[in-house]
């Protein structure tokens, strides 16, 4: 870092703590210089050329100068930069640019000459097929068979990879964007989509709210979308269409919940996009238009905790918007803990409280394989890429701290102080300290003697989990272990009321040491190896990588060619890769699959596929 910077940042710093203003964070995965200029609103031009896998086009952006600076230094990565202009005085010209070294997570800064007094800069560009952003689908990886797929995934740091852009969770921009694709396909974005039927193959967008970076988002294919009441609707291919709005019926009822525990909707309509199996997350929560995986639509809207966290999102995240990825927990951490409110409301404490404790035995796993500066809430990437250090911590472990306040000042005190939150905050990018800073005017020094400042800084910046850190158990799942124990002694299992939770609870704590015969039982009796449920299906398979149940054996190769979800997939190879045999057979079908994977998931599963030995 120059050290003009660092002073500029550190007064900078020392006159907002001073005031107890806003705290600029610095964010060392972005080589944007957002105190010198910044970039407050974008116009995209886009076509989309699926022969060549490629997006082309150019994007413009307004300039807010903060300083006397003749330079704008943006985030690109893969990206080919074909020419710039600035607009001077209501007229275009050519202007400078140069590109920095690759940096292995951070892709190249992007230097442009600005000069002193442009108030627009243009970059024209195009991607490359290889975009860590981008999935690329043929017709033949679509359910349709007969038009190609194209999506983006942003988050955290991929939206450089198809947009010359300041990538950083700190800075907010609006945008206007015109697509082109073929005709007949259907373009989406996080924007005001419309819901007509016209396929005229450019379509035109407009994010009027200012959202970070990495919540613009795209999607082009053969879509359809259906109503599911006024301001919710599902996009999706024809096949899973009405599957998809009967699964997420609930959702307008999940939004007056949420409206009601803290404060208005504020982007206006709530769409779902269902994509290709191949999506990485479960889902993503673009603005307006929720990225959804097709592996929940599981015929019982038994997974749909899911919506309501990508809903929860839009308050946390999306309104109040972690500055940098090491407060990562702010965005996950706060929507975990929103989205068990909300299916509280909806279905009530015993749902709720089973997908806590199921949430709670997966950190704890998860905590297992981490080194322990890892499971810091606000933690030290360096520069390391995020996608590298993704785990439940952020998630759960933020989800039980704020689960620990609310039982320490009580649940009507802590909801009046997250709906203030929510407001104080609204449209604006916070760090862990501003957080803490905050928590300790409006809640701390409120109530004195409930929550010291020690014990918050344990949360936030110590390892693992506190000793009087919540600890979730669920009075359905005790039940479910006691039948257990029957039945491991050749009694019969009543499932007939079983959820798919406890089902989960149930195959995850099975004794490793279960004897064939019960496995082989067990499939007889509940069929779980052709299971359509595919979380139930991926913790059965688990199970039995570990227990050599050779007769799930083509299932688990199914399900890893057709599902490229890396929750779902990468446990499983994980397993696999533990034994020689194992790992001959699983890097044969990762290659079958890997075309049909998002680069994501390709990382992710080379790694562990084939860095070891
Ligand atoms: N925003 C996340 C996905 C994400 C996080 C992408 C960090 C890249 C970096 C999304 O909201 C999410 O958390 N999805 C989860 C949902 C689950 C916790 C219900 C998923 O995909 O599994
Ligand atoms: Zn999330």
């Amino acid at each position: 870092m120059h050290l003009s910077r660092a002073l500029v940042i550190w007064c900078f710093s020392l006159a907002a703590v001073l005031s107890g203003s806003v705290v600029k964070a610095e964010d060392v995965h972005s080589y944007a210089r957002l105190d010198q200029v910044s970039t407050p609103h974008l116009d995209l031009v886009l076509t989309v050329d699926f022969e060549a896998r490629k997006l082309k086009g150019h994007a413009t952006y307004t300039l807010q100068r903060h300083d006397d600076t003749n330079q704008i230094y943006l985030d690109s990565s893969e990206l080919v930069i074909k020419r710039t202009e600035i607009r001077v005085n209501d007229q275009w010209l050519p202007t400078k640019f140069t590109l920095g070294d690759i940096h292995p997570s951070l892709g190249q800064e992007l230097i442009v000459d600005i000069g002193s007094i442009a108030d627009k800069v243009r970059i024209h560009y195009e991607t490359t097929p290889t975009a860590s952003g981008l999935q690329w689908l043929t017709p033949a990886q679509t359910a349709g068979k007969k038009h190609p797929f194209m999506f983006s995934q942003s988050q955290p740091i991929h939206a450089r990879s198809w947009i010359p852009i300041q990538d950083s969770p700190a800075l907010r921009l609006t945008y206007n964007a015109t697509v082109t694709t073929p005709e007949g396909l259907l373009a989406v974005m996080s924007a005001d989509n419309s819901l007509s039927e016209e396929r005229s193959g450019e379509y035109h967008f407009a994010m009027p709210q200012p959202i970070p970076p990495y919540l613009i988002a795209i999607a082009a294919g053969d879509l359809a979308v259906k109503s599911i009441s006024d301001n919710v609707a599902v996009f999706a291919e024809q096949y899973i269409l009405d599957d998809a709005a009967w699964e997420f019926a609930d959702t307008p009822a999940m939004i007056e919940a949420t409206e009601a525990m803290y404060g208005p909707y504020r982007w206006d309509r709530y769409d779902l996009l269902i994509l290709p199996p191949s999506f990485p997350f479960g889902g993503m929560e673009n603005p307006r238009l929720s990225f959804i995986t097709p592996t929940v639509v599981s015929g019982d809207r038994s997974l749909i905790n899911l919506i309501a966290h990508e809903l929860a999102h839009s308050w946390s995240g999306n309104l109040v918007t972690n500055a940098s990825w090491r407060d990562l927990w702010i965005n996950e951490g706060f929507t975990s803990y929103v989205e068990n409110r909300i299916m509280e409301s909806l279905f009530g404490k015993k749902r709720a409280q089973m997908e806590l404790a199921l949430g709670y035995q997966d950190l704890l796993a998860n905590m297992e394989r981490l080194e322990p500066q890892d499971t810091v809430l606000n933690i030290d990437l360096g520069t390391r890429h995020p996608d590298d250090v993704f785990s439940q911590v952020p998630y759960v472990k933020g989800q039980l701290f704020l689960v620990y306040l609310e039982e320490k000042f009580g649940r009507e005190t802590f909801d009046k102080f997250l709906r203030k939150y929510f407001d104080d905050f609204a449209f604006q990018s916070i760090s862990t300290a501003q957080f803490k800073t905050y928590l300790q005017r409006e809640l701390l020094a409120k109530n004195p003697d409930a929550v010291s400042i020690s014990k918050v800084n344990e949360w936030l910046h110590e390892p693992g989990l506190p000793a009087d850190a919540p600890k979730p158990t669920s009075d359905a799942f005790a039940q479910v272990e006691k039948q257990m124990q029957r039945w491991l002694k050749g009694g019969q299992l009543q499932t007939e009321e079983w959820t798919t939770h406890e089902w989960l609870h149930f195959i995850n704590n099975l004794p490793l040491d279960i004897s064939a015969e019960n496995m082989a039982r067990l499939d007889r009796e509940f069929n779980l190896t052709e299971i359509k449920n595919s979380e139930i299906a991926h913790a059965w398979l688990k199970l039995s990588i570990v227990k050599k149940y050779e007769p799930a054996r083509e299932r688990l190769r199914s399900y890893l060619l057709t599902i490229g979800r890396n929750k779902l997939v990468s446990p499983l190879y994980r397993e696999l890769a533990k034994t020689p045999d194992n790992l001959k057979w699983a890097r044969e079908v990762y290659e079958q699959a890997k075309p049909g994977y998002h680069p994501l998931t390709q990382t992710v599963n080379e790694a562990l596929l084939y860095d070891k030995n």
